[in-house]
């Protein structure tokens, strides 16, 4: 992240509270089943999966239900981190589920069988940074879902940030800064597969998202 830039620890443990809620009520959202629907023609029986900006957990703790051996996430924010352990224990997952705060763009990360950015690249200003960290400590695959960038739902994304953006500018004690970006697909996609991976998922949840599963190359169970 360059200088000036405010890292994107502000407003999220609300956003973790209000999944943390519905997560209880009616399970995980939409665009979370439908990674985790995809991790799962992968292959997560037995895998260890690392969900940075995990949110309310919800992504980690539908990965165990589904057969994975142990999942660790990380956020920036620590109620958002709270929430998760909560949850987490709540569903009795507490020794298989780890939560942290952390910021996945700069701290080193465990290696994991499968690591995740579900929404959390367009919080952050700096995508190359949080790829190639994390990219590092990805030994079978790799997943991301972020706001589409090309076509109409590209121009739609940005009008539609750049508003959210001027809500954020304008309550600067809600939102400490924060802005939400639609970083290019297209180097993001060059990065993960210049690190070994082949891209083997994608779909477009709700329209608006791309979601795209990558396993490496050599990767045959
Ligand atoms: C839009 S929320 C998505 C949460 C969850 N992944 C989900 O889909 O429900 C984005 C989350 O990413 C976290 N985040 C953003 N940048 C991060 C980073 N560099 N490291 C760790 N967490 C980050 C934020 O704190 C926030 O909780």
């Amino acid at each position: 992240m360059s200088d000036g830039e405010q890292r994107p620890d502000c407003c999220f443990d609300d956003w973790a509270r209000s999944e943390s809620r519905r997560a209880r009520r009616v399970g995980a959202d939409g665009v979370t089943t439908a990674l985790l629907d995809a991790l799962a023609r992968v292959g997560l029986t037995g895998r260890s999966v690392l969900d940075v900006g995990a949110g309310a957990g919800t992504l980690v703790l539908g990965a165990l239900e589904r057969g994975a051996a142990r999942g660790t996430g990380l956020d920036l924010g620590a109620g958002a981190v709270e929430a998760a352990r909560t949850l987490a224990a709540d569903r009795g997952f507490g020794a298989r589920a780890r939560f942290e705060v952390a910021d996945g763009a700069v701290v080193a990360l465990p290696a994991s069988d499968l690591v995740t950015l579900n929404r959390v690249i367009c919080c952050y200003p700096d995508p190359n940074a949080l790829v190639t960290n994390t990219l590092a400590a990805a030994g079978r695959g790799y997943a991301f879902v972020l706001p589409r960038s090309t076509g109409l739902p590209g121009l739609i994304n940005r009008a539609v940030l750049s508003l959210g953006n001027v809500w954020f500018r304008a309550r600067p004690r809600v939102y400490g800064g924060y802005r939400a970006f639609v970083h290019d697909i297209g180097p993001i996609h060059d990065r993960v597969v210049a690190a070994g991976f082949d891209r083997v998922h994608t779909a477009h949840p709700g329209l608006i998202w791309h979601l795209a599963v990558y396993t490496r190359a050599e990767a045959t169970t």
